[in-house]
Order: structure tokens, then sequence, then C-alpha cells
């Protein structure tokens, strides 16, 4: 089904705000799952409202929450979500880190108990179109294995980074630090197809290709991903003061009740470091010179991060967003959720 972006974000718009969210939180929401699913990110796009419909309906998102800056220093503060929707905390924390980067040359803003917050690139992209390079991290539930061992630790605890060139083109890197997405390995299941080795682990923290085996994902580059795991948790959570590792909330566990995750963005204002003319001159021109390196044999060239979203968001916006079927009929149906994401291990088939 495709759906243009428009309609797409009036009907998820629509579906938030029947569950329970206010009418400028759904429309924020919406706004930051349609620019993944505009990008082909659909892991973070109208696929997860049905899950986010029932965690507002029993109140595990605060529909009505009291947030309040905090702020701990010129450069420095703490953005308090009160269990509000993430996407919503995160976009108005990094609206406060813009302001403040602009004024003092730099600015770290902690999200302090919020909810899933989405695609992390909306956010950094937030900052970078502003002339300024925008970083986040945060907190995801517990499903990675650290780097020898059988038992998860850490979530996917993704990172983002973007930085501005010139004519409004951005340099935009957002990863997960697993190997793969859970989502991979759910799509695997329902097409009874093998996964490769390097994506999970059983129960016994030995490699598998059965994806209904499956115990826990597994890092990037072994120890160097579950290293950045590790960082991505101490920043987001241990220096907020909040659950850290596998003490972390479960995205499926007792959805009456907050997640309390952490984020934190960084933001830097070029400006003070080198003149904003000349990093963007530099940016562009790092641009063209990762597009001028040959491509090695099987590829067509070598694209600057981000830009390999650039065709699919082009051929989205003339056609309409690729929606599935199920999803779709879901977000036109007077269905809120049918309560099927209220279990405790995310694990089972
Ligand atoms: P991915 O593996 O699809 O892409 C990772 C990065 O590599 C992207 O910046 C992409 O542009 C770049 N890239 C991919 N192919 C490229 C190529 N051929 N040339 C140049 N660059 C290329 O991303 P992943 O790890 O699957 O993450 C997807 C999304 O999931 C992200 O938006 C992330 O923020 C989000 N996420 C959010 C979580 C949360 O709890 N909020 C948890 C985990 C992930």
């Amino acid at each position: 089904m495709r759906v243009s972006n428009q309609d797409l974000k009036g009907l998820i718009k629509n579906k938030l705000n029947k569950a329970g969210l206010t009418e400028e939180h759904a429309e924020i929401v919406s706004e930051v799952l349609v620019f993944a699913d505009a990008k082909g990110i659909h892991s973070h796009g109208a696929m997860r409202v049905e899950y986010y419909a029932e965690r507002i309906a029993k109140g595990g998102i605060n529909a009505d929450p009291n947030f309040n800056l905090e702020k701990t220093g010129p450069s420095s503060a703490i953005f308090h979500a009160d269990n509000g929707a993430g996407h919503v905390a995160a976009k108005f924390a990094m609206d406060e880190a813009i302001k403040m980067a602009k004024e003092n040359g730099v600015a770290i803003i902690g999200v302090k108990k919020m909810s899933h917050s989405g695609a992390l690139s909306y956010f950094t992209e937030h900052a970078a179109k502003q002339d300024l390079i925008g970083f986040s991290v945060c907190q995801s539930d517990p499903m990675v294995v650290p780097f020898g061992g059988a038992e998860s630790y850490y979530g996917t605890n993704p990172l983002a980074f973007a930085a501005p060139g010139n004519d409004g083109k951005l340099i935009s890197f957002d990863m997960a630090t697993t190997v793969q997405a859970w989502g991979k390995i759910l799509h695997a299941r329902s097409k009874n197809q093998p996964i490769p080795d390097t994506w999970a682990v059983d129960v016994n923290g030995e490699p598998t290709t059965d994806p209904l085996k499956v115990h826990a994902l597994l890092p990037i580059a072994g120890p160097k991903g579950y290293g950045l795991g590790m960082m991505v948790d101490v920043l987001s959570g241990i220096l907020l003061g909040l659950p850290f590792g596998n003490k972390v909330s479960s995205m499926y566990h007792d959805l009456s009740e907050g997640r309390n995750l952490g984020q934190l963005h960084l933001v830097i204002n070029p400006e003070k470091f080198s003149s904003i003319n000349s990093f963007k001159q530099n940016i562009s021109n790092t641009m063209s010179d990762l597009n001028a390196i040959k491509p090695a044999s099987g590829f067509d060239q070598v694209f600057y991060p981000g830009q390999n979203l650039e065709k699919i968001e082009k051929e989205y916006e003339e056609n309409g967003i690729e929606i599935v079927d199920d999803i779709y009929q879901y977000l036109v149906s007077d269905v809120i959720h049918n309560n099927s994401y209220d279990h405790n291990d995310p694990f089972d088939e």
C-alpha cells in the first residue's frame, strides 16, 4: 500500500490522539515516525503505532507529562520527561540544546525518564538543519550479549550524528550498536527463513541461524560494538542516575508502567571552533571526496553516511510511502490496540 507523507502523518496522529495523546504530542510523534518511514527506516515508523497506542491507553506513556528543564550550568541541563512520549521529550530537549549551543558554543542535555523516542537521526538532523552538529544516544531494552557472554546485558543502544554541508545537504549517521535490528529477526520468523550466524546467539551463547532459537543479539564488531553499547549506556543512563545495563525496562513488560529511559543530546556550534562557512564547505568537500572514491567490485558508488537513503526517499516522495497492508488497515480502522504487546519476553515466539 502506498500512502502520501501527509496522509500517513494524519492517520498516525489521529490514532495516537484517540489513544489519549494530546493533539500537540500526537502531531510531534507522527512527524518523527513519518520521518523514519519516508527514508525507508520502517522499523521505526508506522509499524510502532499500535505498540505506542497500547502503552498510551494503559498509562505507560504519560499523555499529560509535566516536562521540566533543569539548567545545571551554562551548557548543561536535564530535561525531566515524566515518562511522556519519548519523541516529544527528545524533540523539546533538542530545541533547548539548539538554543543553548547557539549561545554558548556547546550544549549537553540529558532527557530523564522518557519513553521510546524512535529514530535518533530525527533529532540530530534537526540540529544540523540549524547549522549545528548534533549527536544523540539513548538506552533501549536489554537484548544484546556483552562480548563473550551468553546472557543479554545492554540494549541495542543507538547513536546518531549529523553535520551540515552546503545547500541544505547533511551528513547523517544513525545506527544501533547491534549487527541487526530485532525487527529483522521477527521478519525472518514470519517468513520461516534462517538468519546469518553473525546476528544472534541461542540460550548457550552459541551463534544461531534459527530465528526461533534467538536468545540475544550480537553487538557489531565483537568487543568494539560491545564497548560502544557500554558508552551509550553510561552517557544516557548512569550519567543521569537512571537504571542501567540489564535493569533498563523492557519495551514489552507491563505497559501500564513508565519506561524511565534516558537519552543524551550533545550539540556543538561550529562557529565557536572555526567559521560556519568554512565548516560547511569542508563537510561538502568530504562528501564529494567520498563520492569520488573508486567503488569496489559489486558497488556502483561510495555514499557518504545517510546518502544511501536518498534514493528511496525520492522514490517515496514521488509515489507515496510503502506501508505494509496490515499496518495500513490498522491505521484506518477504529481499533485503538489489540492488546498484543503486553508480555514479558521479547524472545518468545
Ligand atoms: P542501518 O544499519 O540501516 O544504517 C546505519 C547507518 O549506516 C545509517 O546512517 C545509514 O545511512 C548508513 N549506511 C547504511 N548503508 C550505507 C551505505 N551503503 N553507504 C553509506 N552509509 C550507509 O541502521 P540500524 O542500525 O538498523 O538503525 C535503524 C534505526 O533504528 C536508527 O534510526 C536508530 O536510531 C534506530 N534505533 C532506535 C532505537 C531506540 O531505542 N530508540 C534502538 C535501536 C535503533
